[in-house]
């Protein structure tokens, strides 16, 4: 049996559709993963929840221990990965609280642990990264979100940057001219690390704020969180259309 694993980023430290049946801890050889993991089942499907910032909520994006969270997920069987993330908005469609799923990369963070083929064991291994999400499981998103009527941008370039502070207006300004429809921090190693390990992985993006520059004043937490307060509830019914079809 094929297992979904649905790694929740800010604004989805649980899923409330999950019928919990047991909490597992993983010890791997790159150290502590994020959190337990949470196994249940929804609609009669299994599915293992992790909190990518921890629970509760108190990793920052750079200190996030990617590789444990990849290893441990294969470690459980775990062969396809919806990856929900918080993102800001680049380019005019991504509004406030509206859902993406990515279909490409451009990685800016550096400094983090972002390979499980390091070369301590002789190995030279460079994986393919052309096309860096399943189109599997992009297609599975698309259709789920259309059968419900929920509006979805089914293409966007995910600038990852380093954090945890956000992005100067030039930055902003250079990413949307590198071809960036939106911007996060957890993009990267994430989904590296899962193709090197022969997962599949998607994106579930949600728009918290305008990306800097975008909008006059400042970028607030009160205005990402009441953002995030309606896109994470659509994200909800997606995921949840997604693994009752899967
Ligand atoms: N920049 C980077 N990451 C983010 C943002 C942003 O504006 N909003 C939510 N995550």
């Amino acid at each position: 049996m094929t297992t979904l694993a649905i790694i929740g980023g800010t604004g989805l430290s649980q899923l409330a559709a999950l019928n919990i049946t047991r909490h597992e801890t993983v010890n791997t050889p790159y150290g502590n993963p994020s959190a337990d993991f949470i196994i249940g089942e929804i609609q009669n499907k299994r599915v293992i929840f992790l909190a990518r910032h921890g629970n509760p909520h108190a990793i920052p994006p750079h200190k996030i221990n990617y590789r444990a969270n990849i290893w441990a997920l294969k470690h459980l069987g775990v062969k396809d990965i919806i990856a929900v993330a918080a993102v800001g908005g680049i380019t005019t469609k991504m509004t406030p609280a509206h859902l993406a799923i990515p279909d490409q990369i451009i990685d800016y963070t550096y400094s983090r642990e972002h390979t499980f083929f390091d070369g301590n064991d002789g190995n030279v291994i460079h994986i393919d990264f052309t096309y860096p999400y399943s189109q599997k499981l992009r297609a599975g998103l698309i259709t789920a979100a259309a059968s419900v009527n929920l509006q979805v941008s089914p293409i966007a370039t995910y600038g990852c940057t380093q954090g945890p502070r956000l992005e100067t207006a030039a930055e902003i300004a250079r990413m949307e001219r590198d071809g960036c429809d939106i911007v996060g921090m957890t993009g990267m190693p994430e989904a590296t690390l899962a193709k090197e390990l022969g997962m599949d992985y998607a994106a579930l993006a949600v728009m918290a704020n305008w990306g800097a520059g975008k909008t006059d004043g400042e970028i607030t937490m009160a205005e990402i969180e009441e953002n995030l307060h309606h896109g994470m509830a659509n994200a909800a019914v997606l995921l949840q259309t997604f693994v009752a079809a899967y």
